[in-house]
């Protein structure tokens, strides 16, 4: 009965490379295993799941039915839309009605990573799948954009806590996303941001400015108009972020950012 009380999670895997779970599994504060095992009741996961085939469906099934509007959607990926869903099929299905079906009675809905919040890497052009956000296809649900390529693992074991300790999404920005997390750009807490100020820029990856702390920002860097929490959580428990390294930030949590920001390139 205990176990019952917590949230149950249907996390599905449409159109991705399972990035975003690699990231959820590195969670160190809280631990991923205590999130999983202790604070929700994750039914159903494609990647974490051990069960498989068709008693694993009907368990999906079985889950919907006894937790009707209760249960939490988790999404990890894009939906694949051009010829009826064919290109992403999951349990023998097209996932585009796997995802319908599974949003149909969800309480809310999760979507992790840049290819379910934003439709991805997949949906770059000419996007020969049709590949789209989950939101595009699941209608007006409360749901929660959790974007990056992947996210922060604290940032998405952050949300999910979140709906555990509290029953409901965290406060939202305009564009879905959880203030906590992403209510500054890389920019404004970038710890190179003084060369900025200052007009020192690194011209090539690995000349003497950029080992010295320099501003990347001749080099393509988008963290200007990046939304994230690199700068200030970093990744692997603060260990480092793309800046950190010596590589401008992409902007993986931008939407369109695979069309719209060249890399390299400002
Ligand atoms: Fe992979 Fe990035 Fe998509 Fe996550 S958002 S599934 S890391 S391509
Ligand atoms: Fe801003 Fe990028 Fe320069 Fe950091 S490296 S200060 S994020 S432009
Ligand atoms: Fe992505 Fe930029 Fe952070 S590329 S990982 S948002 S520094």
């Amino acid at each position: 009965a205990e176990k019952n009380a917590l949230p149950v999670v249907i996390w599905l895997h449409g159109h991705e490379c399972t990035g975003c779970d690699e990231s959820f599994l590195r969670s160190e504060t809280p631990l991923t295993s205590d999130v999983v095992l202790n604070m929700i009741s994750l039914e159903y996961s494609h990647a974490l799941s051990a069960s498989a085939g068709e008693p694993f469906e009907a368990h999906l099934h079985e889950i919907m039915e006894q937790f009707k509007g209760k249960y939490i959607l988790a999404v990890e990926g894009a939906v694949a839309t051009a010829d009826n869903g064919i290109y992403c099929m999951t349990g023998g299905r097209p996932f585009v009605e796997v995802v319908k079906e599974v949003a149909k009675n969800a309480a809310a809905i999760i979507e992790y990573g840049s290819c379910a919040t934003w439709g991805g890497i997949q949906a770059a052009k000419p996007n020969p799948t049709g590949s789209v956000s989950v939101t595009d296809v699941v209608g007006n649900k409360p749901i929660v954009k959790v974007p990056g390529c992947p996210p922060i693992p604290e940032v998405m074991t952050g949300v999910i806590m979140h709906y555990a300790l509290f029953g409901q999404l965290p406060p939202l920005d305009s564009e879905g996303r959880p203030k906590q997390f992403f209510a500054n750009r890389i920019h404004d807490t970038c710890y190179r941001r003084p060369f900025f100020d200052a007009g020192m820029f690194a011209e090539k990856f690995d000349d003497a400015g950029s080992k010295a702390g320099w501003c990347l920002y001749k080099l393509g860097c988008r963290g200007p108009e990046t939304y994230n929490s690199c700068g200030n959580m970093r990744w692997w428990n603060g260990l480092s972020y793309p800046i950190q390294s010596g590589h401008g930030c992409i902007g993986c949590s931008n939407p369109n950012f695979w069309d719209d920001a060249p890399f390299y390139n400002r």
